[in-house]
């Protein structure tokens, strides 16, 4: 006799980048894809503040996050940009990390049937999210031939009546590209055009080590969401706290109740520390963006070196770029061996949604220098 669950259970695969990881981790001791910047040991944080977190009452967090985080999280992005709106606490919400405020968005704002633009390649979940809803994606596709540069009129091409969410991220996961201040301004003004959705996934714009106008107004549109989050340009992946930022009642109404659904609220603890981490933010920035710098240098002067295998575009900000390896038949098999080889980690771009020879550098990490040395032993024969 069949029972009801002899009937195939729905299907969820893994993020490709995160799948292929998986396959690789038995040989795997080093990454040189990293998206986050350097972590700090949880004594090391503590010892940039007098408050000292073990008083933290071991209860359930408020369900937006607590007001006190929530006002810090508001500061910091008015800092960052210029917004002439007032946005108070009430206008932030937290979350279990950027990809959980993520999937609360997407659910939050949009139906089956809707029509998203998106940039690829991307951080996966920003594509597989939308067609897992029914969603259909009309992607602007960024190539190295014009050194992953984008422009409004990619926009213009793709954004119409139809249009429900416009999604951004800058400094841009995996390619390194940016948007500045003026072209943010013409894509808010396009989304204000056909009152479409606007989201801004602006996880690594902290990491800003040559002052690049990355300042947008986003936030003075009522149809705008903002995230960031612990684990890009703070390097605090293990503080798993993310936030979604809008002026939108409606929007926030919808994500505090999925949020309900899904952690209902965010640990405690983690608040605490995140709100530690806000309060020393300029100098774990400052440090974080030190070694980004180095690393740009260090990087720079090996593609000189290898000029014959690698070439890349160094980012202006953000703590990722591709690099693009030349006289190689399969990226998958190539990092495959590489992590074999020296127990080196390399994404290649086609996890991101990009095919070619290209794999995601992360330039965020203080060992850099020593796990760059073991890929240099790999590329020589090649
Ligand atoms: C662009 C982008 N957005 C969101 C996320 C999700 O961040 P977290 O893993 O800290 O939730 C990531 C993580 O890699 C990312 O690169």
């Amino acid at each position: 006799m069949s029972s009801v669950i002899s009937k195939a259970m729905p299907k969820h695969a893994l993020p490709a980048h995160i799948e292929f990881s998986r396959q690789l981790a038995p040989y795997v001791t080093d990454s040189i894809s990293d998206s986050t910047a350097q972590s700090l040991t949880l004594a090391q944080l503590c010892q940039l503040s007098n408050t000292d977190v073990t008083h933290t009452q071991l209860e359930y967090a408020s369900i937006q996050g607590s007001a006190a985080l929530r006002r810090a999280i508001v500061t910091f992005h008015q800092g960052l940009n210029s917004h002439q709106q007032q946005l108070s606490a009430d206008d932030a919400v937290t979350f279990s990390g950027a990809q959980e405020a993520l999937s609360a968005i997407y659910q939050s704002v949009l139906c089956p049937g809707d029509e998203i633009v998106v940039v690829t390649p991307s951080y996966p979940s920003l594509v597989s999210m939308a067609k897992s809803l029914g969603v259909k994606v009309r992607e602007i596709q960024l190539r190295q031939s014009n050194g992953w540069n984008i422009t409004f009129e990619d926009f213009e091409r793709v954004v119409n009546n139809k249009t429900r969410l416009i999604v951004l991220n800058s400094p841009h996961n995996p390619t390194g590209n940016i948007i500045d201040s003026a072209l943010a301004e013409s894509i808010l003004q396009l989304a204000k055009k056909y009152q479409c959705y606007l989201l801004s996934d602006d996880v690594s714009q902290a990491s800003n080590y040559d002052d690049v106008a990355l300042a947008h107004r986003y936030l003075d549109y009522q149809n705008s969401i903002v995230i960031g989050v612990m684990s890009k340009s703070f390097g605090l992946s293990g503080i798993r706290i993310g936030w979604a930022i809008t002026p939108n009642k409606a929007i926030m109404d919808n994500l505090r109740a999925i949020k309900t659904k899904n952690s209902i609220c965010c640990s405690a603890t983690d608040e605490a520390l995140a709100l530690i981490a806000f309060e020393n933010s300029q100098q774990i920035l400052a440090t974080n963006n030190k070694i980004i710098v180095r690393n740009i240098a260090l990087f720079e002067q090996f593609v000189e070196q290898h000029s014959d295998i690698l070439n890349w575009y160094p980012p202006k900000a953000g703590i990722l770029a591709l690099v693009a390896v030349k006289n190689v038949q399969s990226m998958r098999q190539w990092s495959t061996e590489l992590a074999k080889n020296t127990g080196v980690l390399a994404l290649p771009s086609e996890l991101f949604g990009l095919s070619g020879n290209y794999f995601r550098l992360g330039l965020g990490q203080r060992d850099f220098a020593s796990v760059l040395m073991k890929f240099a032993e790999f590329i020589k024969p090649y």
